[in-house]
């Protein structure tokens, strides 16, 4: 079987005119494509249809967008009555409430009303296609076609591969994304799909920096923000779509995944969402926010008020980034230990006490320095328990004077940039190596799902396979924690010397 998506009297319906609803029959109108809209409040779909047209007459009046268009547009949005007027479609699109009952009972009546070789598709975020599938006789037809909100803004949609669903449904539902000028990439059945299952590294192991009292979320946050050119940092994120939204989305996928310690997640966010701190629409979550809702940071930048020492021992003297820090710093760089000279390391996935027994150095003198990314925003700092803290201000000092911010965090394992970089990366991996998508997919839709900067195989580049690997391999054997094993098909390219995103 075949559907051609390019016919011209192509009908797409879509059920449930919400939020989410009237975004996809806006991008299906707007791609030359009749859109049928069903909702089952009275006038609901009549409402959403109206709202649309209000919003692209907005559009019209800012240039962004012609007359024509705005005609065009409105000629091919039409209103149903009843679910059985949708019986012309080809593909029905249901975005109604997130239950699974509903949404069965609804796929029962759209099965009965349209005819055989037309495709069902749930716009569900986290219910398993299968499940909704389940009880139909043509289950073939069914996939999930998961977009973003805003939909008009966001270009991702997934399309979702149930374990029945066929290829021609596929290839008509990758087919229509294009249409309706998204960007599509085709995703297992799995708990989060691909976005949401690959956006829970950042928070994961966030929290678990914070739970281990390394850092507090403003550090984290700013850490991701300046050294690693994310647009925001977990904690912000996680405040902005609300912990009761978060919350549960992270249980269903450490369930989904059997308990994963990858995906384990924190009894601190647990709490907030007890609490009712749910985030900047209840004016307090992991911030707190004022009168006007903006955000109260209590700061990351560590300010020494000490006179910058004169000389510092460079143990890493290979490091480059490194030596030329202290060199433009104007302080002494010197090779051998002075016995009072602060020493600088530069651990790739030790955290300072290891390195500095390890290489029998004084552990009150060692200041471990984080040179990943984006060097002149911002520098990490960590020490070991008992450390000199005039020794650890006078070398922060130094490194201050490259005009980069300062953030003191407490001894950990791979800092903060290492160990979340790593761990979005090696998480991005694992996604590759089981087929929730292809390798290029995987960075396509993290990049346009979630506005990284990179996507997570790309994020394995920059940070270097080979250290990305160290870092994780250190991480799992100074905590013991399963949680860090790395994928692999990390192993594997960084074994070979060669980019993640090297496919089999
Ligand atoms: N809001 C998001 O950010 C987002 C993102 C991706 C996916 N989703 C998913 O999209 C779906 C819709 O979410 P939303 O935010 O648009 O919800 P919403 O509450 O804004 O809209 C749901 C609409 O469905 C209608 N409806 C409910 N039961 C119906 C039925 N049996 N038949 C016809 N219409 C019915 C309601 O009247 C309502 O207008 C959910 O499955 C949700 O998980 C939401």
């Amino acid at each position: 079987m075949t559907l051609d998506i390019n016919r011209s009297d192509l009908s797409v319906g879509v059920v449930g005119t919400g939020a989410m609803g009237r975004g996809i029959a806006q991008v299906t109108a707007q791609g030359g494509i009749k859109a049928v809209l069903y909702d089952a409040a009275a006038g609901g779909a009549a409402k959403a249809k109206a709202a649309i047209l209000d919003t692209l007459k907005g559009l019209v009046a800012k240039g962004r967008l012609t007359d024509a268009d705005l005609a065009k547009t409105e000629a091919n949005l039409a209103v149903a009555e009843t679910l059985a007027d949708l019986k012309g479609c080809q593909v029905v699109v249901e975005a109604v409430f997130e239950n699974l009952e509903v949404k069965q009972k609804l796929f029962g009546e759209l099965e009965a009303v349209l005819p055989a070789d037309s495709i069902i598709a749930s716009n569900t975020s986290s219910i398993r296609i299968a499940s909704i599938a389940r009880a139909l006789k043509h289950r073939e037809r069914v996939c999930g076609m998961h977009y973003f909100n805003p939909v008009p803004l966001m270009k991702l949609v997934e399309v979702i591969r149930a374990t029945d669903t066929a290829q021609w449904v596929v290839d008509a539902m990758v087919a229509l994304g294009k249409r309706q000028t998204r960007v599509p990439v085709v995703v297992g059945d799995t708990p989060g799909f691909l976005v949401n299952l690959g956006g829970t590294a950042i928070g994961t192991e966030g929290l678990r920096i914070y739970q281990e009292g390394r850092a507090s979320p403003s550090q984290i946050d700013a850490v991701m923000r300046d050294s690693c050119g994310f647009r925001m940092g977990p904690f912000e994120l996680m405040d902005l779509t609300g912990i009761d939204v978060n919350f549960p989305a992270r249980k269903i996928i450490y369930e989904g995944f059997f308990h994963d310690r990858r995906m384990t997640p924190s009894p601190y966010h647990e709490s907030l969402f007890h609490a009712g701190k749910l985030g900047r629409k209840t004016g307090g979550g992991w911030y707190s926010y004022d009168a006007k809702g903006a955000k109260i940071d209590p700061g990351a930048d560590h300010m020494p008020s000490v006179i910058p020492a004169a000389s510092v021992v460079v143990m890493d003297t290979h490091n480059e980034k490194l030596v030329a820090l202290v060199m433009a710093s104007g302080a002494k760089a010197l090779g051998a230990d002075d016995g009072r000279s602060p020493i600088l390391v530069a651990p790739i996935g030790k955290d300072c006490t290891t390195t500095a027994v390890e290489r029998g150095l004084d552990p009150r003198r060692t200041v471990a320095v984080d040179l990943t990314g984006d060097t002149a925003k911002r520098l990490t700092i960590m020490t070991a328990p008992g450390a000199d803290d005039l020794v650890r201000d006078s070398a922060a000092a130094i490194l201050g004077r490259s005009g980069a911010k300062v953030t003191l965090i407490k001894d950990s394992p791979g800092f903060i940039a290492q160990r979340m970089c790593a761990m979005i990366a090696n998480l991005g991996c694992e996604m590759a190596m089981i087929g929730i998508a292809s390798a290029a997919d995987v960075d396509t839709a993290m990049t346009l799902g979630l506005n990284y900067p990179r996507g997570p195989l790309a994020l394995a580049d920059w940070l270097g396979v080979k250290e990305c690997h160290e870092i994780l391999l250190q991480l799992q054997s100074i905590t013991g924690d399963d949680r860090y094993r790395p994928s692999q098909w990390l192993r594997r390219r960084a074994m070979l010397g060669m980019s993640a995103t090297t496919v089999e």
